[in-house]
């Protein structure tokens, strides 16, 4: 075994762009200074590698106001910020049963502290009825939060619909694009959401320790932050400014990964995202037909590439997700992920808890050769199995 074929595009995107790691490096060499806090150019150089991506990020998500971006470490401190400063003090937010706990974690966090919050089921294809979201509203409910995608099915959520019950009943959305930015066209304003949580390093193809919160008019307002301190911004103060981005971002931020994110960002425009969400797909249908007609597997979710991302979970009869996904790790060179991915919800929604599922997950630079490889190796390790035969 020579080859290599990364299938966990899911949890992070690799292969990045080369531009995204130029741009890093370029950061590096060439500016390396401390964004907004001394005059000197540099400094004002690295000011400008933040400005670039915050108006990259707004023009992408359609939002309203590039100080609206948030730069955060990742899609989870995105959430924690919205969840935690928006039930801060009670109330009751409205979920999926299909999130991952960087929502169902935070949402269990504030109601330990006196919040509450419904959870609106899915089907066993990890789908949402609208319908289900706008029946556990109540007086008291602050916020509506999901996942645009599942990051175990793939599943694509009703967003439209659900930004349009939450426009309706005055209730600020936040949507969880972890599995979605940058693949799956999201207009802020045109769709009326209020808020995006996003992490950089998926299908953005920024580096890992990128991510942010955008927000829409307003929002900045009804939110406490979760962390307080210096800003570059208004040093007279021994508060905290109340102007976006400045009231989320304090410390020095991650300079150097929002350089490659910004890079990543202008791959997706370069590139196109029609361009890319139709490679993906083409590459989930190939998945999908050939691990279908294995015998012995079961695929989840909705089993077209019109209502899911290119995520793939299934299980292998007679081996579990664990031994199958170490199997193709050690014997094929295939990287994937098993188990509850981060979401045990989910996979009591879907049914495969507590063993969860394996999940195969091409990206842009996956190739449909790579896909027939690992549908080989998924069919021999299935004969190896049943018949205890050498592959
Ligand atoms: N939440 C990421 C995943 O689905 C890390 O793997």
């Amino acid at each position: 075994m020579n080859r290599t074929v990364y299938l966990d595009n899911a949890a992070t995107s690799w292969p990045k762009p080369p531009s995204t790691i130029d741009a890093i490096v370029e950061f590096n060499r060439s500016i390396g200074a401390n964004p907004g806090r001394s005059g000197h150019s540099r400094s004002v150089d690295a000011g400008r590698t933040l400005i670039d991506a915050r108006e990259a990020a707004a023009k992408l998500f359609g939002a309203p106001n590039a100080l609206g971006v948030v730069f955060t470490k990742n899609v989870t401190e995105a959430l924690n910020i919205v969840i935690l400063g928006l039930l801060k003090d009670g109330g009751h937010a409205v979920t999926t049963s299909m999130e991952h706990n960087s929502v169902m974690r935070p949402l269990n966090a504030a109601r330990a502290r006196g919040a509450d919050f419904s959870t609106a089921p899915c089907s066993e294809t990890g789908e949402l009825d609208p319908g289900d979201i706008a029946s556990l509203i109540r007086p008291d409910t602050r916020l509506i939060v999901m996942t645009h995608a599942s990051n175990v099915t793939g599943t694509i959520m009703p967003l439209a619909e659900v930004a349009s019950i939450a426009r309706e009943r005055g209730i600020p959305l936040c949507i969880d694009a972890a599995q979605t930015a940058g693949v799956i066209p999201i207009g802020m304003e045109a769709m009326d959401i209020g808020l995006l949580a996003f992490t950089g390093h998926k299908s953005l193809y920024g580096p890992q320790g990128t991510g942010g919160l955008v927000l829409g008019e307003g929002y900045g307002r009804m939110i406490e932050p979760l962390m307080y301190g210096g800003t570059g911004s208004r040093s007279e103060f021994e508060v905290q400014p109340d102007f976006l981005p400045d009231k989320f971002e304090s410390g020095t931020p991650n300079t150097i990964g929002i350089a490659g994110l910004g890079a990543g960002i202008d791959f997706i425009e370069r590139t196109g995202m029609d361009a890319i969400r139709a490679h993906e797909k083409d590459l989930t249908a190939r998945l999908l037909d050939g691990l279908g007609s294995i015998d012995g597997v079961r695929i989840f979710g909705p089993c077209d590439p019109e209502r899911q991302t290119a995520v793939v979970s299934f299980i292998l009869e007679g081996m579990s997700p664990s031994e199958l996904a170490l199997a193709l790790d050690q014997d094929y060179g295939i990287m994937a992920r098993s188990g509850l991915h981060c979401a045990p919800s989910a996979h009591r929604t879907i049914g495969t808890f507590p063993e969860g599922t394996i999940r195969l997950s091409p990206g842009y630079f996956t190739t449909r050769e790579d896909i027939e490889y690992t549908v080989e190796a998924v069919a021999a390790l299935a004969v190896r199995k049943k018949t205890g035969a050498k592959t």
